[in-house]
């Protein structure tokens, strides 16, 4: 990937090059960087807010009943991001009894929190119904059959969704939530003995649970944006089947999966709301629809900032450089997702040759370097010539970074900075 010279305003809103130098949120950043210690992360959260309206605004033009973005709270479970999102009237999708004790003790208001962990514990669920919880998206039989059970026992009736599994193949995404393979969600079967019915009748029928709605969520990172088109038919005709059995659910939540740039354009949340409101046209009216964020809403708010800790040459004379942190616990999507994220140096200069570099992190791992992991090809980055101690800019780096990233080789985890 040749990321020569890149337009970081390309990537970010907030971000800006004048006279060479890097500004984020009008700071400029090498100032900014002066005395402190590398690798960094540095959040705009004006930045989460241009994301939070780029959402919102092609979607409260589709005529449903009500809009609603739910935070995802593990692409990005840092306090300042989700006291962001809670500025915004945000919802919140929480997978854990961590995430939803982060989102609560920053304020989060219960009832705005859907919980859609594929393992729900006793323990577990009885703090999130305790702490009056407003939505649980049931995964599975015995999914239903716990929840049931401790509702039981805390003496509450719950509102669920049903969380389904269209079997469309996504196929362009690693991360993959629906298709025959897919381990979450209920594979959708209208047969009258199917367990999918079956579990909508008992969820219909129970004194403990009120059956509001479906929740749908394909993957992360969705390109192939018919396969998401020919999915969201099948939903709609699901909830056009339920409403023909007198079972009316009011709430869609659509999941994640708005893709960001890495590099490559991607489909934009315009694109999402327009199949939307065409795969639901006929019922929109009586829909309010809930949309999961996590990577669109962070991962261009956060730049990770590293300096050049060493340089050397391989044995065929490519030339190397070797960051000041490891990929583990900074950018881990590099090694899990074999991503290649947009690059910069942090100050351009004129007529300052163009190198084709390999880029490695701290660690003696191998794995902790940038290469195609399926081919094994070197992947190269074209910067401007660096020197030891200078700084390069890892562009899209705000989604799923902090929450993934590991103190392997027990190597400091790089400190978090916010600009208002
Ligand atoms: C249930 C659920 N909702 C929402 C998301 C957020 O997805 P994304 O970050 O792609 O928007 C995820 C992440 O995988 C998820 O598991």
């Amino acid at each position: 990937m040749s990321t020569a010279l890149l337009n970081p305003q390309d990537y970010s809103d907030s971000l800006k090059r004048k006279n060479g130098r890097l500004y984020l949120n009008e700071v400029d950043l090498d100032q900014f960087l002066e005395k402190k210690e590398t690798p960094i992360f540095l959040f705009s959260k004006k930045q989460l807010n241009v994301q939070y309206q780029k959402i919102l605004k092609p979607f409260l033009k589709i005529g449903a009943n009500s809009i609603n973005i739910a935070f995802s709270v593990k692409s990005n479970p840092e306090v300042q991001i989700i006291r962001q999102f809670l500025a915004n009237g945000s919802f919140f999708e929480v997978t854990s009894l961590g995430e939803m004790n982060r989102v609560l003790e920053t304020g989060g208001d219960p009832k705005k929190i859907i919980y859609t962990n594929i393992v729900k514990l006793d323990l577990t669920i009885e703090q999130a119904i305790r702490s009056n919880i407003g939505y649980y998206a049931i995964d599975s039989y015995h999914d239903m059959q716990r929840l049931e059970k401790i509702a039981k026992k805390v003496d509450r009736k719950i509102k669920v969704l049903i969380r389904v599994n269209p079997l469309v193949e996504l196929n362009s995404t690693l991360f993959s939530c629906t298709g025959s393979r897919s381990k979450i969600g209920i594979p959708i079967d209208l047969n009258e003995q199917s367990k999918f019915l079956e579990i909508i009748n008992y969820c219909k029928n129970s004194s403990f649970f009120s059956l509001v709605g479906i929740h749908v969520h394909l993957g992360s990172q969705i390109i192939n944006i018919e396969s998401y088109r020919r999915a969201m038919k099948v939903i709609s005709e699901l909830l056009i089947f339920l409403q023909k059995r007198d079972i009316k659910l009011s709430i869609l939540d659509i999941g994640g999966g708005i893709p960001v740039n890495y590099g490559n354009p991607t489909p934009g949340p315009e694109l999402f709301a327009l199949i939307i409101k065409e795969e639901f046209n006929t019922i929109l009216n009586q829909l309010n629809i809930i949309i999961e964020s996590g990577r669109f809403l962070t991962a261009s708010a956060g730049i990770l900032i590293f300096s050049i800790g060493n340089i050397k040459q391989d044995s065929i004379g490519n030339e190397i450089i070797c960051l000041d942190g490891s990929f583990f616990n900074t950018i881990p999507d590099v090694i899990v997702a074999n991503w290649s994220f947009p690059i910069i140096n942090l100050i351009t200069g004129d007529n300052v040759p163009l190198i084709k570099y390999r880029l490695v992190g701290a660690t003696n791992d191998t794995l902790d370097s940038y290469q195609d992991r399926k081919t094994l090809d070197l992947t190269f980055v074209t910067l401007q010539k660096l020197s030891i101690n200078d700084k390069i800019v890892f562009l899209q780096a705000g989604a799923y970074s902090l929450s993934f990233n590991s103190s392997y080789c027990l190597e400091k985890r790089p400190k978090v900075y916010f600009l208002e």
